[in-house]
């Protein structure tokens, strides 16, 4: 494994990131939904930077890739979900890759009839964009590169890493213990 992003520099990036959000809203209340599983380490970091009254509410976004299920194919659960009509909300996830995700998940939320819909990532892969649609924040943009750590996982794993790694080749093989 390789490391791409330190923890000071993720300290740094969720600051710069809450800075925007807080110019954008000012003390407007806000409610934050941060889609699971990989928004979790964000989410709680990012929350604690910003100052205005804020609601924070789940949604599961579950993509299934593996060779036995239709590529892309996404299930979404709204059941953690807070009544989001009129409210001003902030959709969250660890990184927008090809973008389908946040994109099918923004036109799920908008029919709560919020007020106001946006979305911050921590991460964009360069060139991987398929959608017509872009994340209002992003805190880094980085290669395209399968990345683990800080809420992103492999199989499940590694979410908890406090820093941001690249997969290498030997990793994704599995020469490790499950
Ligand atoms: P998208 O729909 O292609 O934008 O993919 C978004 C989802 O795919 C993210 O929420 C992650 O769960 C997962 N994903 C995409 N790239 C990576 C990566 O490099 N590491 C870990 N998960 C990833
Ligand atoms: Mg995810």
């Amino acid at each position: 494994m390789r490391e791409l992003l330190t923890r000071e520099q993720l300290v740094l990036g969720v600051r710069r990131l809450a800075a925007e959000i807080t110019e954008f809203y000012g003390d407007r209340p806000i409610t934050i939904v941060g889609a699971l599983t990989g928004s979790i380490v964000l989410l709680a970091d990012l929350i604690r930077e910003l100052p205005m009254p804020l609601r924070v509410g789940l949604v599961q976004a579950h993509s299934y890739r593996g060779k036995a299920t239709t590529p892309g194919a996404l299930v979404i659960n709204s059941d953690l979900l807070p009544d989001l009509k009129d409210r001003e909300v902030l959709l969250i996830d660890d990184i927008f890759d090809t973008g389908h995700t946040l994109f099918e998940l923004v036109a799920q939320m908008k029919e709560s009839r919020p007020r106001s819909l946006r979305s911050a990532v921590l991460l964009e892969k360069k060139g991987r964009r398929e959608v017509n649609f872009r994340p209002d924040h992003v805190a880094f943009e980085i290669p395209d590169e399968f990345v683990v750590g800080y809420g992103l996982d492999y199989n499940d794993l590694y979410r908890n890493l406090p820093y941001l790694a690249v997969l290498e080749d030997q990793d994704l093989r599995g020469e490790r213990p499950a």
